[in-house]
């Protein structure tokens, strides 16, 4: 597909942003950025940002804009995200998408789609307990929803799968409420700007896929 697509996935920690933005990514070709798994591939590696978002992350809060950003910024210039992109987990805070605005501005661009998955705290909760991620691809599973062939083994690169370090419950609702706080209002940022699509999230994975792919086309 030729056309060129910025879209932003907006939601709930575990609404399936992640899980829609690779459907998204493998049908139309377009690279897949997820700040959450760039902060987890560098932790896995050992390295100082790693250990630093780390200390926010296990605690369910957000790694510092700054570095956030920075990260970010540098992921969209490279040369694959000429035709596009997928985000998902950014932004997360008003000042960063005010931030990635005026990137885009600069660049005489601009992002075409908010998509907001939208799922009520009650289901968030079974969602996070149940999710099982590859240590090494991202790739996310559900233990009764969306199994893997084999158990514990990741379909896409054959990886072990994992019990996220914030997915447990404590850290689940202070996670929760974080969002309600800092990316809630993200919702009416877009939605000012008339870029602001809602689904129903707790829609089957399949039928929430469908109605994304009806807005995009
Ligand atoms: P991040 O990795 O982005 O986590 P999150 O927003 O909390 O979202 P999740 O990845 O938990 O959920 P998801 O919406 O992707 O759902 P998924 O598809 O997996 O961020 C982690 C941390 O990094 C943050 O807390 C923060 O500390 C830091 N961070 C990241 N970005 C940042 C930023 N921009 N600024 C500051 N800090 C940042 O689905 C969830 C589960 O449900 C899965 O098991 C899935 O299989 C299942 N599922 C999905 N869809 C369905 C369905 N339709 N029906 C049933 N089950 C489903
Ligand atoms: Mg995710
Ligand atoms: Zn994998």
């Amino acid at each position: 597909m030729g056309i060129c697509m910025k879209i932003i996935m907006l939601g709930a920690p575990g609404a399936g942003k992640g899980t829609q933005a690779k459907l998204i990514a493998d049908k139309y070709g377009i690279p897949h950025i997820s700040t959450g798994d760039i902060f987890r591939a560098n932790i896995k590696n050992g390295t100082a940002l790693g250990m630093e978002a780390k200390s926010y992350m296990d605690q369910g809060l957000l790694v510092p804009d700054e570095l956030t950003v920075k990260i970010l910024l540098d992921r969209v210039a490279q040369e694959d995200c000429k035709k596009g992109y997928v985000l998902d987990g950014f932004p997360r805070t008003i000042p960063q998408a005010e931030v990635l605005d005026k990137e885009l501005d600069k660049l005489h661009d601009q992002i075409d789609h908010a998509i907001d998955v939208d799922v009520p705290d009650e289901n968030i909760i079974k969602r996070m307990s149940g999710r099982r991620a590859c240590v090494s691809c991202g790739a996310t599973y559900h233990i009764e929803y969306i199994k893997p062939q084999r158990e514990g083994v990741c379909d896409e690169c054959g990886q072990e799968l994992v019990l996220r370090d914030d997915d447990r419950p404590e850290t689940v609702g202070r996670r929760l409420d974080v969002y309600h706080e800092q990316t809630q209002p993200l919702i009416d940022f877009y939605g000012q700007k008339g870029i602001l699509k809602t689904v129903d999230g707790t829609q089957d994975m399949q039928d929430v896929f469908h109605a994304i792919v009806k807005i995009l086309e």
